[in-house]
């Protein structure tokens, strides 16, 4: 069902509740999502994006009964991965004749993905279409947000600013508005999102914004393709995201780990100790990251200012678990935040050696060899552990 967003501007998107995982399983959406999709209906009808295929039925089907499919003049597509474009066929089955405005990278990526030769119009940055009654729509590219194909896409006349991926955040509700939902949620699914997905793109965020702010235009709403819409305050995710650009980091910790026979999560905890004792003002986080959601991880990865890594050794290597996660690290490329390894080992230890590898390998300071424990840490080895944390904290 449609619903007014301001003016004549409808959200005409789908939630989705059911959601759990996101870009197959990589993602973790516990607190769902949604598709936004957007209609503009002045002297011109536009669609704004589309819906995740699975619902691409019943978004086509609403859009026939609200407006009627003849009555939309055309689609502008800001970003073609498939939770935005999944609906394109079904919808071009029945409006075959609609055209699309994308981006260049738009139209290899929806061609690449669903092999048409649709009705297409490249933009760029800075183009626009008269829709009537005074209001422009303007182009702005947005290349690698996240997406080579990203653009904006600015309502003039409504100070509206379709931005796609970007200042989005799973996150299901009817309440449609930032101003009515729980702030601490909305705050935890817009850092996650930023953490797990557009960190390696923070220099391109922070150039982006830049120049979207130095267009000097009003902005009286941010409309992206998840979640809720920025109504008050709009520029306030803006100014998150500058600052989360920048390198963030905030007065945090995050120790994560796998355990074979809890030598090494003994290790962790007494670690744990030592930073808490030694910088108290220290949030410190304690991941065992074969049991703990790995989007969960990453977001405290993010947020903190330095990192240990454990893993007993294991034919001559590291648990599979803690590899996994580590390979998601690395293609993060977080800056400016300083690691050291840990585990334990009963004949070769080779974990310490791989860990400062990977750890090196992903941008991080390793600030030294690493904490090495043989066999199961009795306590004196816990108490060297709990020193080891305890200089950790004075060195990070
Ligand atoms: Fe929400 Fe990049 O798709």
């Amino acid at each position: 069902m449609k619903r007014q967003v301001k003016g004549n501007v409808y959200w005409v998107g789908k939630i989705d509740w059911e959601l759990k995982k996101f870009h197959g399983s990589e993602y973790s959406t516990h607190k769902g999502s949604s598709y936004n999709s957007y209609l503009i209906r002045e002297e011109k009808t536009v669609l704004i994006d589309t819906v995740w295929m699975p619902f691409a039925k019943e978004f086509v089907d609403n859009l026939e009964a609200e407006v009627g499919l003849a009555n939309i003049d055309f689609l502008v597509q800001n970003h073609a991965e498939v939770d935005h474009s999944g609906a394109l066929p079904e919808l071009m089955r029945r409006r075959p004749d609609l055209p699309i405005y994308c981006t260049a990278n738009g139209v290899k990526s929806i061609k690449g993905q669903y092999h048409q030769d649709w009705d297409f119009h490249i933009v760029k940055t800075g183009d626009s279409i008269d829709l009537g009654n005074g209001k422009k729509l303007v182009f702005i590219e947005a290349p690698m947000l996240h997406w080579p194909d990203t653009m904006f896409t600015y309502l003039a006349g409504e100070a509206i600013l379709f931005s796609n991926d970007a200042f989005g955040h799973h996150y299901a509700s009817e309440l449609l508005f930032n101003d009515l939902v729980d702030q601490d949620e909305l705050y935890d699914e817009c850092i996650k999102y930023y953490a797990n997905i557009l960190t390696p793109f923070s220099a391109l965020v922070a150039k982006k914004i830049k120049e979207v702010v130095g267009l000097n235009v009003p902005v009286e709403m941010i409309a992206p393709s998840h979640g809720i819409i920025w109504r008050k305050d709009p520029l306030q995710i803006v100014t998150k995201y500058a600052e989360w650009a920048a390198d963030y980091q905030e007065n945090r910790v995050t120790i994560l780990y796998d355990s074979m026979w809890d030598g090494t999560r003994k290790l962790a905890e007494a670690m744990a100790h030592g930073i808490t004792d030694t910088a108290p003002g220290t949030e410190v986080c304690v991941h065992n990251v074969a049991k703990t959601d790995k989007n969960d991880v990453i977001t405290d990865v993010f947020r903190s200012k330095a990192i240990l890594v454990g893993s007993p050794t294991i034919n001559k290597g590291i648990l599979s678990a803690v590899a996994g996660i580590m390979e998601e690290i690395k293609g993060l490329r977080f800056k400016n935040k300083k690691a050291a390894s840990f585990g334990c080992y009963g004949w070769s230890g080779e974990s310490n050696a791989v860990l400062n590898g990977l750890l090196k390998d992903s941008g991080f300071e390793v600030l030294d060899e690493g904490f090495k424990a043989l066999w199961e840490p009795d306590t004196e080895i816990l108490n060297r552990a709990y020193d080891y944390g305890a200089e950790f904290a004075r060195h990070v």
